[in-house]
């Protein structure tokens, strides 16, 4: 690759065939999930009412490679292999000496990453004999994509958006219905847990961890239906992991090799995707730093606690050991509707617990300042979400100018922000404002947190 190319192409054939499961290689084995009644390791069968068998092996996968259906490709192949770029101008407009690089995951139907694991979702349940898929979303990025992939496997899907972007992004509800999915307003009164929610606080502006408790509840009583999540569990986390496998074969064409690699951090899925498949080189001893971003407003990895909790609000999901602010949490609204998770990830949490990752905050209207570094320089209009990210890149970069050092940074473009565009609205406005949360909210959450030795 000439040193003035912006873009580094694979062909459909490059294609990974083969996810990567980063299981095999944590130093200690991951914390087994508990049953929220007995306090007992979940086993397949706990979770059978609510995923296909498929899944639910992938989730207790112990191999390192799990190989990726032909149909799933072939689908992927829709907008996959997905470009790596070189961020020429964006280097200039900063001064910077450092070589910057974005995996551009916008470039899917439904505008993220998120359709990686959506397609390879609704195949498998497809494949078990399911009809409907019923699931939450936040900013309505994941809600569209399982919309997209339901469509073409010819499955129903039901999406539970938390109401505040129901309100905020008209547009990402209108993707859904294009794609035929139906789509709730939650807090919703068609579930128990929303009843009882809205009873307590009408006016509830609703949440990830009361739409997932919506949509497991909805699921689990629904014979043809199951629940799918776009983020936190490891079979998501493996379907992302094609994302950075192919920036690995993308990196060589480039004869480049990152320094630093970035992404956001709502549940942890496209920054697991984009830097897993890099981890068990840096295990090894390459110095590369793994830096995952989320949002002051809702800190799991920066201020959470490392303890078992519930994946939703009305306590219905398996205790899982994840960095968390507590079920109870309620994040603020900021425009980055899909970083508000009370929780991380296991598997990011492990390694951010093992040392293996490190984490970083950022409030919105920086975040912006970056979205609007990024968009003036290289055109795209970012996701909010995946601004974070930016804003990383762009700290990193700018060390470099101070030092000297000409690092390789990555991040992982996650997503653009087309139908986030009354947050940048609120942004030029000057109307935008920045929360941070006292530490007495972090300890009153904290404290609903479950009783388990560990
Ligand atoms: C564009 C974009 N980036 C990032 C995220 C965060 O999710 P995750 O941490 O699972 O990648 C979301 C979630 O909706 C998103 O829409």
């Amino acid at each position: 690759m000439a040193e003035t190319d912006t873009k580094i192409f694979l062909s459909e054939k490059e294609m990974p065939q083969k996810w990567f499961n980063i299981a095999p290689h944590l130093t200690n084995p991951p914390a087994p999930p508990l049953h929220p009644g007995t306090g007992q390791p979940v086993g397949p069968d706990d979770l059978a009412p609510i995923f296909p068998m498929a899944l639910i092996g992938q989730e207790m996968c112990p191999d390192e490679w799990v190989e990726i259906p032909d149909d799933i490709r072939r689908i992927l192949a829709l907008w996959r292999p997905s470009p790596l770029v070189r961020a020429h101008r964006l280097e200039a407009a900063l001064g910077t000496p450092a070589r910057i690089y974005f995996k551009n995951e916008s470039v899917s139907p439904a505008g993220s990453h998120k359709p990686n694991t959506a397609v390879a979702q609704a195949y498998y349940n497809k494949e078990a004999g399911i009809e409907k898929l019923i699931t939450e979303t936040g900013a309505g990025q994941w809600g569209s994509a399982l919309a997209f992939a339901c469509n073409l496997f010819g499955l129903k899907c039901e999406v539970y958006m938390v109401k505040v972007s129901y309100h905020q992004k008209p547009y990402r509800r209108t993707l859904m219905h294009t794609w035929g999915a139906d789509v709730y307003a939650s807090p919703t009164d068609r579930t128990e847990c929303g009843r009882q929610i809205l009873a307590q606080d009408p006016e509830c502006k609703g949440s990830l961890g009361i739409a997932i408790s919506e949509a497991v509840e909805v699921a689990a009583k629904d014979e043809i239906a199951k629940y799918s999540l776009g983020s936190v569990l490891n079979h998501v986390l493996l379907h992302q992991t094609i994302v950075g496998l192919e920036a690995q074969k993308q990196f060589e064409i480039a004869g480049d090799s990152p320094d630093i690699l970035i992404g956001c951090t709502g549940g942890g899925s496209n920054f697991a995707g984009f830097v897993f498949p890099f981890i068990p080189e840096k295990l090894k001893g390459k110095d590369c730093r793994l830096i995952a971003v989320e949002p002051t407003a809702c800190p799991s990895l920066t201020r959470g606690k490392y303890a078992y909790d519930f994946g939703d609000t009305s306590k219905l999901t398996p205790l899982v050991k994840m960095f968390t602010l507590g079920h109870t949490f309620m994040p603020a609204g900021i425009h980055a509707g899909g970083l508000r998770y009370h929780g991380m990830a296991p598997l990011v949490s492990q390694l951010q617990s093992e040392g293996v990752i490190e984490s970083v905050a950022f409030a919105q209207t920086a975040v912006f300042d970056a979205a609007m570094t990024f968009a003036r320089s290289e055109g795209i209009i970012p996701a909010p979400e995946t601004a974070h990210a930016i804003k990383a890149a762009i700290d990193e970069a700018m060390k470099c100018k101070e030092t000297g050092e000409e690092k390789c940074i990555a991040f992982n473009f996650s997503g653009h922000g087309h139908f986030d565009l009354a947050a940048y609205d609120s942004y030029l406005s000057g109307e935008m404002v920045d929360y941070a949360h006292p530490d007495e909210a972090l300890c009153r959450s904290l404290a609903d947190l479950p009783q388990v030795s560990d």
